[in-house]
């Protein structure tokens, strides 16, 4: 595995690199990370990882700051899931001196849910990286994980307009046990903490359960999400029912619906999603006992 601390580094590495499939993360690489690189592994030639810590995405300094990071842990775990390159630039290689350009999707796909509760400078931030990143690497296939799933628009979005030749791949969330989706930030849950964070996939459950037996209004549905999540005390900063490509908000689950949530707990801010269905695919879906 070679290490690439820079894009010329990296455009040296990959010549003559037929086909080459990009898993972007920024780091403290956990399983749901592995899971992508297994796929990307299955599919290329040639797997390059991305490791940046992308400050403009951040709101926050201090969230920044406290972000896990474990270069050698992550070497280690890349080498091991056999990876062909690392790209681990540093923050001056990717905004060099002078850097004035960010790319915008705008619009309900980046003002809403996350974009309202981060900013919608988050998505510019993302935007802007995951092109220099497709750009850098020139991938056939870039793998990005459901969790993020407004992340994922944004980038589909911003290549369908960008016109950029790279499939973006989504990979299924890639849960602990109880059902918890894998995140970087969940190693800075107190074991009291992680406890209550289950009651987020649970709530996730109750809905998609409620759905398969024939539950179709969003109010009630919201109602018993809420249930579950405030009995342990966890308050959510949204709980949305949304179309899933768009992100308009529905009032009945009359077709596929991306159920989304985000919340904080001990400090840590929580994401995870499902989508409804209300067709029979719906009884087919994971519990979070498979978990
Ligand atoms: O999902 C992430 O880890 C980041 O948002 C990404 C896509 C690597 C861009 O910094």
């Amino acid at each position: 595995m070679r290490i690439a601390r820079t894009v010329g580094e990296l455009r040296a590495m990959l010549a003559g690199a037929g086909d080459v499939g990009l898993v972007p993360t920024m780091g403290a690489l956990h399983e749901g990370h592995l899971s992508l690189i297994r796929r990307a592994r299955d599919a290329h030639g040639t797997v390059v990882v991305s490791i940046f810590v992308n400050p403009t995405q951040f709101g926050d300094a201090a969230d920044l700051e406290a972000y896990p990071r474990d270069e050698k842990r992550d070497l280690d775990l890349t080498r091991e899931a056999g990876v062909d390159i690392v790209f681990a630039p540093s923050a001056r290689e990717m905004y060099p001196e002078g850097f004035a350009t960010t790319v915008r999707v705008t619009g309900p796909l980046t003002e809403s849910l996350e974009g309202a509760g981060r900013g919608s400078a988050h998505f510019d931030g993302v935007a802007t990286v995951v092109a220099k990143l497709l750009i850098a690497v020139g991938p056939r296939a870039a793998y990005f994980g459901q969790k993020d799933a407004q992340q994922l628009l944004v980038v589909r979005r911003m290549v369908a307009d960008l016109g950029l030749a790279v499939d973006i791949v989504a990979c299924p969330t890639s849960r602990e046990r109880g059902g918890l989706a894998r995140s970087s930030r969940n190693v800075r849950l107190s074991p009291s903490d992680r406890e209550r964070a289950l009651a987020v996939p649970r709530a996730l459950e109750v809905v998609a359960t409620a759905v398969a037996q024939g539950e179709r209004d969003v109010a009630d549905l919201r109602a018993r999400a809420l249930e579950v999540l405030l009995a342990a005390g966890v308050e959510p900063e949204y709980l949305a029912f949304v179309e899933p490509d768009t992100l308009e908000p529905v009032r009945e689950v009359a077709g596929p619906t991306l159920c989304a949530l985000a919340a904080g707990v001990g400090g840590v801010r929580l994401i995870d999603n499902t989508v409804l269905s209300p067709g029979p695919q719906a009884e087919e879906r994971h519990t979070i006992e498979e978990y």
